[in-house]
């Protein structure tokens, strides 16, 4: 079942927001196309908010941890802005340092979608003009929520008139304690993942490494803090987790809180998952307190800055093509 109510105003607009519901709800709002919570059963059958979330449009779409969102034209990071496509040099906006980060200045995440309701799914739709943050191509995007009993599906769809990069996620921060609690560190995570990318200090991606006798090794259920600050050059550079695993199965991952009893189940077709404790989480965002590793994100993805790596899977959309991805949040108690 999906209802709709009045939100916040933003840009002089009156913004509603959706909340889909089964066994599990979730709110979303349009700017940024962004999840606002999932409530969910705890052991005691109490519903239970897992996701970190801004209060008000504003903030939403100026934060810079891009809390809930959808993230794109490019999730991640591209070496410098730039990347080689047909022949052709592309210099995209370099808005971390040196680099690309989740599509520029202006990225999907304050951008406001166009919601249609459609039986049991909200589309949310997006037009990128040819040019956009030095993207080629008029993109379309449609990004389509689906909540059935205590599964959240995302699904995302695009084209485009020229051929173009594509690599959308879903910025979404979780802590299954409930988004309050302050610290995901008990968090017990399993990724389906024998590798993992190690990253330069810029946090671009050099070379893939096995996890076995690293502390990057979750192939067996193991709290988020066990070795999070070992002394290891990989966790020194991101301040704790902030890494891509190459994915060995479209049983991506799972996590579950021994507090709460919340299981998470996450389900993809990308290859790889950007594993982020919120290392730069720091206090005040907009009007909620979300101190540092408070939410840790499982972000779906190609492997990033793929495009300047030919050995990786290529986030290229061709003219004409149709892009479809598809991602799942599946819940339960332990
Ligand atoms: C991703 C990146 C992080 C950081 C966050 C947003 O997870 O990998 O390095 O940029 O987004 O704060």
């Amino acid at each position: 079942m999906i209802t709709q109510q009045y939100f916040d105003t933003y840009e002089g607009k009156e913004i509603n927001v959706y909340q889909l519901s089964d066994k599990i709800d979730v709110l979303i709002c349009p700017i940024g196309a962004t999840v606002l919570s999932i409530r969910v059963p705890d052991r005691f059958g109490k519903k239970t908010d897992v996701l970190l979330s801004m209060t008000e449009c504003a903030e939403i779409a100026k934060n810079d941890a891009y809390m809930g969102s959808v993230v794109g034209r490019c999730a991640n990071r591209i070496s410098n802005g730039k990347f080689n496509l047909n022949g052709v040099s592309y210099q995209l906006t370099q808005n971390k340092g040196q680099n690309h980060l989740h599509g520029g200045n202006v990225g999907f995440n304050q951008k406001v979608f166009k919601p249609t309701i459609d039986g049991d799914s909200l589309l949310l739709e997006l037009d990128s003009p040819d040019g956009e943050e030095g993207y080629p191509g008029n993109l379309k995007i449609v990004v389509r929520y689906s909540v059935k009993g205590s599964s959240f599906a995302i699904d995302y769809y695009a084209a485009s008139d020229k051929d173009t990069l594509f690599n959308p996620t879903s910025h979404l921060y979780f802590n299954l304690n409930g988004e309050s609690d302050g610290s995901i560190l008990d968090n017990v995570v399993q990724i389906t993942a024998d590798s993992y990318l190690q990253v330069d200090e810029n946090l671009i991606p050099t070379e893939k490494a096995a996890v076995a006798n690293t502390p990057f090794d979750f192939s067996k259920p193991k709290p988020i803090g066990q070795d999070i600050d070992c002394q290891d050059v990989q966790l020194n550079i991101a301040g704790g987790y902030d890494h891509n695993f190459c994915l060995e199965d479209d049983h991506a991952a799972c996590a579950y809180s021994t507090k709460s009893g919340v299981c998470l189940d996450v389900f993809t077709d990308c290859c790889g998952l950007q594993f982020y404790t919120g290392n730069f989480l720091n206090g005040q965002q907009g009007k909620s307190v979300y101190d540092r590793r408070s939410g840790f994100c499982m972000e779906t993805q190609f492997f990033p800055n793929a495009i300047n790596n030919s050995e990786w899977k290529q986030p290229v959309l061709k003219a004409g093509e149709k892009f479809h991805s598809c991602t799942q949040y599946v819940f339960s108690t332990l």
